[in-house]
């Protein structure tokens, strides 16, 4: 399996900006054999969209409803997103869970029917700073983990991320042996029940510290968040891939 690039963009940049990223990273990653994936705001997904053929960097939403259309004022649905052109989403942002009241039951059913539409899904778990300090990560863990593991829809599609709350955005990354512990139980979850999801960590993934993170076991790429909006920092993170 190809490893993988996925950055997030969350709520930065303008069109612009987005012409500016594609027109400094497009030959130099065009034919790389990294994964590559950009989750973009609604309003840029339509310009990244068209980078995408040049770049070979696939566009995700950073959420999408459950519901194909309907009164649900602020939110994006699967048919809207495919018909833009996104092939993926993310599901479960620990933004989204602590900032818009997302709880594993409501990213359930977004991851629900955003596979049933035939979208990637790259679905977000981690714990807090006082659930780790409380020595709970493994149950916080396990708690989202079961809505994974129930879900009833095709699952050809679905990457999971390992990301820390605590250091989402914070410059703290959990060192190497909390990722691989993590990383290690969460596969053997997956296993006992015949699962096989490539596993991302994210939380201050740095061109400086993604070699050393995207080598260890049952790491099978990153999702970056701050520096993956700069070019330079994107290919520095993506040549972290090709060695
Ligand atoms: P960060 O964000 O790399 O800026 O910590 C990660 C994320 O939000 O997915």
């Amino acid at each position: 399996m190809k490893k993988i690039l996925a950055g997030n963009w969350k709520m930065f940049k303008t069109r612009s900006d987005v012409e500016d990223f594609f027109s400094h990273v497009s030959n130099r990653v065009a034919e790389s054999p990294v994964r590559k994936i950009v989750a973009a705001s609604p309003t840029l997904l339509e310009s990244a969209v068209a980078h995408s053929l040049e770049t070979g960097i696939e566009i995700f939403s950073q959420n999408c409803h459950w519901e194909t259309q309907g009164a649900f004022t602020g939110e994006i649905s699967p048919l809207q997103l495919a018909d833009v052109g996104a092939v993926g989403t993310l599901i479960g942002h620990s933004e989204r869970r602590q900032l818009f009241q997302e709880t594993d039951e409501s990213c359930l059913k977004r991851a629900f029917s955003a596979l049933n539409a035939g979208l990637e899904v790259i679905y977000c778990v981690g714990e807090t700073i006082e659930a780790r300090k409380a020595g709970q990560t493994l149950q916080v863990l396990e708690k989202q983990l079961k809505s994974v593991i129930e879900l009833k829809a095709p699952r050809e599609k679905f990457i999971l991320a390992y990301e820390p709350v605590w250091a989402i955005g914070t410059g703290l990354t959990a060192n190497s042996e909390q990722i691989i512990e993590t990383h290690n139980w969460i596969a053997e979850i997956l296993e006992k029940n015949s699962l096989n999801f490539q596993i991302l960590y994210g939380g201050s993934v740095k061109p400086t510290n993604f070699k050393e993170i995207a080598s260890l076991k049952h790491v099978s790429g990153g999702l970056v968040g701050g520096a993956s909006l700069e070019a330079e920092s994107y290919l520095q993170l993506h040549d972290c891939l090709m060695a």
